[in-house]
């Protein structure tokens, strides 16, 4: 074989060996990387998320703060567990009615805390106030607490985490 002709086998040759193993590898990335795009991608839980048994709450009782807690968050690249969400403030205000304001202050975002001398709420981030009923007493929160839906199922308290946007006067999820 002349010089020439062995020249352009191994030219050959190295451009096939080379497009091959280019091929097998991107392959495999290329379905890595597409994979989640198929996937439902999940922020928030939109199911209820338990909080305990409903009677730990009793009527007359200040306002009981509780983590909010998802089991399980998923997107399409990751899975993380217990992941806390925030914070309510809950609440028996009649025998068989509870309530469930969130801790996420309205203003923009600080967690509102119970000041047990005054019997209110107070945000200490820009000192807005808020009633043991969440409305605005005063401050620079444009809106009182927001509320978040709860449910007693079989004894437990059933709660729906909702954020919602802050700096406006209207109630909006975020
Ligand atoms: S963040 Fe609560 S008063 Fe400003």
């Amino acid at each position: 074989m002349a010089d020439e002709d062995r020249r352009r086998f191994l030219k050959v040759a190295t451009c096939a060996i080379g497009g091959g193993v280019g091929l097998a590898v991107a392959g495999p990335v290329l379905t890595l990387l597409a994979d989640p795009a198929g996937k439902t991608t999940v922020t928030t839980p939109t199911t209820p998320l338990d909080l305990g048994p409903a009677e730990q709450f009793r009527a007359g009782a200040e306002p009981h703060r509780v983590d909010v807690v998802a089991p399980i968050i998923k997107d399409g690249w990751t899975a993380a567990r217990d992941v806390v969400l925030g914070a309510a403030w809950v609440r028996r205000t009649a025998p068989d009615k509870l309530v469930a304001l969130s801790a996420v202050c309205p203003h923009l975002g600080c967690a509102i805390g119970w000041d047990a001398i005054a019997g209110n709420f107070l945000c200490p981030c820009h000192d807005s106030r808020f009633s043991v009923a969440g409305e605005k007493l005063n401050g620079p929160s444009e809106r009182g607490m927001d509320e978040l839906p709860l449910e007693v199922r079989d004894g437990r308290l059933l709660l729906t985490w909702v954020r919602y946007k802050t700096g406006q006067s209207r109630r909006e999820p975020g």
